[in-house]
């Protein structure tokens, strides 16, 4: 099956982007063909520092190299290095209803938090449909908070293959449970906009300062603790199997517990957990040209597989005018 997904360097990756896409994009890649790439140019709605945005995107792919991403076994580019992205948002951009993008909460949403109210922000989700249907995404594992924009991406496909004749895939999202809404420090979702982010390498310091002030209840010590609603237990549930889990529960349902302690416990486990990836990524890291080859390569790869969809959708909406 060919799975894909994309993400924004728009700022250092964190535990949400980890659990919901990162880690499950690595285990597939095992035995699908996994298309993945980092969508710089969706991130120029958000970001308008040049240099930023290089450093946010050289970083981004040493972050996903490094945690297991095999650029060997799957397609691993920089969206920009495939510019035909970009030709398929217009073509897709004349069947996309108005209405369609003025439902989108993301926008809403982003333009709430400070983000400017740009033409490339309200028609985001068109290219990011054009990022799924140029490569023929079948399976598309995102966050819950993606939900929407797969929606559209999947009207879309369906609204051009009815007005043009079959051309696209119809994308499928695939959000895990357990993975659904990695929740901040603050209790609301992780996520860069809202400055309750834990980063996935961030030096001890800042890790132990962020996992101490995750948001906790004031149950009384000798109290059971709530497991619904609970930031500490639901972040430390990431790193756990069922077995973990169920031993954690129990732990918290025991009078006695202390949420400090909870959370020295918990910085370990993330300190420990993300160790091995950091020593390759600050390997990654000093050479440069390694990893922009790397990126290279992929981009090669990824346009070959866009020009099948892209010379298919530019036929059949009538471009190919020599005909
Ligand atoms: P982005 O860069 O905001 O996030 C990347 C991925 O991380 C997931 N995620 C989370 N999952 C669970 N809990 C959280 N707190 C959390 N925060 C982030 C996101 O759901 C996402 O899967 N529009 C996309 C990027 C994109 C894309 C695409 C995705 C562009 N083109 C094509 C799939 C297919 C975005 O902004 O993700």
């Amino acid at each position: 099956m060919r799975i894909l997904s994309g993400i924004q360097p728009s700022g250092a990756l964190h535990l949400g982007n980890y659990f919901g896409m990162m880690n499950r994009m690595i285990k597939y890649q095992q035995n699908n063909e996994l298309f993945c790439f980092l969508v710089n140019y969706h991130a120029l709605t958000s970001v308008f520092d040049a240099n930023l945005l290089r450093k946010q995107t050289f970083d981004a792919a040493c972050d996903f190299l490094a945690l297991g991403l095999d650029p060997d076994k799957s397609v691993f580019w920089i969206q920009s290095d495939v510019p035909e992205v970009t030709e398929l948002t217009w073509l897709l951009s004349n069947i996309t209803g108005m209405g369609l993008l003025e439902r989108c909460h993301s926008y809403k949403d982003k333009t709430a938090k400070g983000i400017p109210a740009s033409h490339g922000l309200f028609a985001y989700p068109v290219l990011m449909a054009a990022d799924i249907l140029l490569y023929g995404g079948e399976k598309v594992p995102v966050g819950k908070d993606q939900k929407q924009h797969l929606e559209v991406a999947r009207d879309v496909a369906i609204r051009f293959n009815n007005t043009y004749g079959e051309t696209f895939v119809v994308p499928e999202p695939d959000i895990e449970d357990n993975f659904a809404t990695v929740p901040g420090i603050d209790g609301q979702k992780m996520s860069k906009s809202y400055g309750n982010t834990i980063e996935l390498f961030a030096d001890e310091k800042t890790l132990r300062k962020k996992v101490m002030s995750i948001k906790t209840d004031s149950t009384p010590v000798d109290e059971p603790k709530p497991i619904e609603g609970n930031v500490l237990y639901d972040l430390y549930a990431l790193f756990l199997d069922d077995k973990g889990k169920a031993e954690l529960k129990e732990r918290f349902l025991t009078p006695g517990l202390r949420y400090g302690d909870v959370k020295k416990e918990l910085f370990e486990v993330i300190r420990d957990y993300f160790a091995p990836y950091k020593k390759e990524r600050d390997r990654l890291a000093a050479d440069k040209q390694y990893v922009l080859d790397i990126m290279q390569k992929g981009a090669r790869k990824a346009r070959q597989a866009a020009a099948v969809y892209l010379e298919r959708a530019r036929r059949n909406v009538g471009l190919d005018y020599n005909n």
